[in-house]
């Protein structure tokens, strides 16, 4: 029997909503199997959390989160605290602090109804994000001098370590070479001047090792624009964490939307947990109405069994999300159905049950 242990961090707005439906997935699947059995601890960490004890975790949150073999979080943020304080605290802290510098982030057609494309199939648009997620423009490094003063300064500096680039790059090489697909790198060298070009020298030099991967390099204007126009040019891409933050948004644009998108946070040395989650937030506007799209969230825990190397539950998982999206009526209302949240987790979960 494997016993994986899984923390719960639903936070804020539809988070806790789309979580819920995640954990009853891991529910069923461990009736289904009986190999398999998980343990849930959650944690009221988010705005609220910080409205009452003005921190966004426990001190010794990241201590207490330590000894899971994964972290399942729903969104962060939320009108009436300041989104850099608790982004900052909350997501990007697990992030750093957990050395979770591989962000997954797939981009992938499941239903060709889904593309605003009239003329993309399925096999235009499958591709796989690799976005770096420890350092670069989120180092948080910076100063603000003359606060509210005419001679005002505000500095923001981007940080690419050698370590850092290296190893990204090297796992996105790695994956290629394993997947027998072509690297994209995506970067900005025409600009920024120190930071894109090194990426690109790395990006080289890393590929002298690997000469029978096949990569392009585009700069992020061109790639947005291909993106959309091109998605069939991209099979694996590597990028900077703002490229990829705003790249993957593009991606979810392309192939259903947010509800619909994922993104796994991963410390490949296993050192730490790693760190599932929807790539959308915490959704204000449509919060507490119970109509989230949960399939996001879903689809991140098929990303973690993968992960958990329990790859048959992870490809049933998204067999049955591609087999739900085939019943409109049976989506939330962002993919045209008029199905609830929990609905559209109960239907699922139906679904699984059906097909074992
Ligand atoms: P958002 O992703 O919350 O919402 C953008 C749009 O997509 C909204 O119209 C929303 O209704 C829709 N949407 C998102 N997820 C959906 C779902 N599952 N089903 C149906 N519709 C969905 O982005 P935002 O509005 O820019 O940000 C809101 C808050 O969330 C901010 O505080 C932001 O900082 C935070 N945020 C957190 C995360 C995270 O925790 N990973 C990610 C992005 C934004
Ligand atoms: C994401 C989110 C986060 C990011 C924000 C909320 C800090 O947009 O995971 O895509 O930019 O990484
Ligand atoms: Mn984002």
């Amino acid at each position: 029997m494997k016993k994986y242990k899984v923390a719960l961090i639903p936070g804020d707005g539809i988070g806790s909503e789309v979580i819920n439906e995640g954990v009853k997935v891991l529910k069923t699947i461990e009736q289904l199997d009986e190999n398999l059995s998980f343990s849930f601890e959650s944690f009221p960490w988010g705005c609220e959390y910080y409205l009452e004890k003005e921190r966004m975790m426990d001190e010794d949150g990241i201590d207490k989160l330590k000894d899971f073999d994964a972290v399942y979080l729903g969104a962060v943020g939320y009108p009436g605290v300041p989104d850099h304080i608790s982004l900052r605290d909350l997501l990007i802290r697990i992030r750093r602090e957990f050395d979770l510098y591989v962000n997954l982030r797939p981009i992938t057609l499941l239903n060709e109804g889904l593309t605003p494309f009239k003329d993309k199939k399925k096999e235009d648009i499958d591709f796989l994000v690799i976005r770096e997620n420890s350092e670069g423009e989120y180092s948080g490094v910076g100063d603000w001098l003359y606060k509210g003063k005419p001679e005002e300064v505000v500095l923001q500096t981007g940080v690419f370590s050698r370590k850092g680039t290296e190893r990204i790059i090297r796992y996105a090489y790695e994956e290629a070479r394993k997947q027998n697909k072509s690297l994209t790198s995506v970067s900005k060298g025409n600009a920024l001047n120190y930071s894109m070009v090194f990426w690109d020298e790395v990006f080289e030099e890393i590929g002298n090792e690997y000469p029978d991967v096949e990569t392009s390099s585009y700069l992020v204007d061109a790639a947005s624009l291909y993106f959309v126009s091109n998605p069939e040019r991209f099979e694996i891409v590597v990028t900077s964490n703002l490229f990829g933050d705003i790249l993957t948004d593009i991606g979810a644009g392309i192939t259903g939307g947010l509800g619909l998108a994922t993104g796994a946070n991963i410390n490949p040395e296993k050192n730490y947990p790693s760190m599932f989650e929807p790539v959308h937030g915490s959704a204000p506007d449509i919060a507490g109405q119970g109509i989230a799209n949960p399939l996001a969230a879903i689809w991140s825990v098929s990303q973690m069994l993968d992960y958990f190397e329990e790859e048959g539950w992870g490809k049933v998982l998204l067999n049955t999300i591609v087999t739900i999206l085939k019943e409109t009526d049976r989506l939330t209302p962002d993919l045209g159905g008029t199905a609830s949240t929990s609905e559209v987790g109960d239907y699922f979960v139906e679904l699984l049950k059906n097909n074992i």
